[in-house]
């Protein structure tokens, strides 16, 4: 039987396998499986001759030990090939992330990136997002319980201050909050709940990725399941 961790190995290398020869900067999102993907491209020659862009200071310290050389996102005029990890991934390529907390950074390099790529284990594949987690969605800290409010109330959801093991509150790289959004039911249209999430002074970014990604790579035992946009 193939684990979970053996499906995101197997997800990594299928996407090592399809940088672009040409490519000199690659992006990397966050989480665990893109932390597989860091693995495998230290076993990997490809390394040498690339520099990354990473997402968040996770990915940064793995990249870091991992030997890679990387550069700042401002520093380069475009990011050749991103790759990106996801909490739920629906049939039409739309996205939910931002479990990890890092969702803004990974928009930010999703629609800089000439070709941006999701790797997943079998358990991402939802039939419609939000059917299996809350949405996070990054608030400044000023008014928060006001943002909050204006939430539920847009999207008839339960917004909850995302906490640390600690019981503090969790803080993003940039600073600000998470907001984890349980909606009342899984999304039919989710450009429609993105647009209303934006539109509230206090968001700074919402974690569903709508038309952003060109094909996922979720491994599904050994096989390696190609979604494209
Ligand atoms: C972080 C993210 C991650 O890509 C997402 O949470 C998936 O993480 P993992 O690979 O650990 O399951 O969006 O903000």
């Amino acid at each position: 039987m193939t684990t979970v961790e053996e499906e995101k190995a197997l997800a990594a290398r299928y996407a090592l396998e399809r940088i672009p020869s040409d490519a000199r900067i690659v992006g990397l999102g966050s989480g665990s499986t893109v932390e597989a993907f860091v693995r495998e491209l230290r076993r990997s020659d490809l390394s040498k001759r690339l520099r990354f862009v990473p997402t968040s200071s996770q990915i940064e310290e793995a990249a870091l030990r991992a030997g890679l050389e990387l550069v700042d996102i401002d520093h380069v005029e475009t990011v050749d090939f991103t790759v990106d990890g996801a909490d739920e991934i629906d049939p039409n390529l739309n996205l939910l992330k931002g479990g990890g907390g890092a969702l803004t950074r990974e928009k930010v390099l999703a629609v800089n990136s000439d070709v941006y790529v999701i790797i997943a284990d079998h358990r991402k594949l939802v039939r419609s997002l939000c059917s299996t987690h809350a949405l996070p969605v990054e608030v400044l800290r000023y008014g928060r319980t006001h943002v909050a409010r204006l939430i539920a109330e847009a999207v008839n959801g339960i917004p909850e201050l995302r906490l640390t093991r600690f019981g503090i509150p969790f803080t993003t790289d940039n600073g600000n909050y998470v907001l984890d959004v349980t909606m009342p039911e899984p999304l039919e249209d989710p450009e429609a709940t993105l647009t209303q999430l934006k539109l509230i002074p206090g968001v700074v970014e919402v974690g569903l990725f709508v038309g952003l990604a060109d094909e996922a790579y979720v491994a599904e035992g050994r096989e390696v399941r190609v979604i494209s946009s």
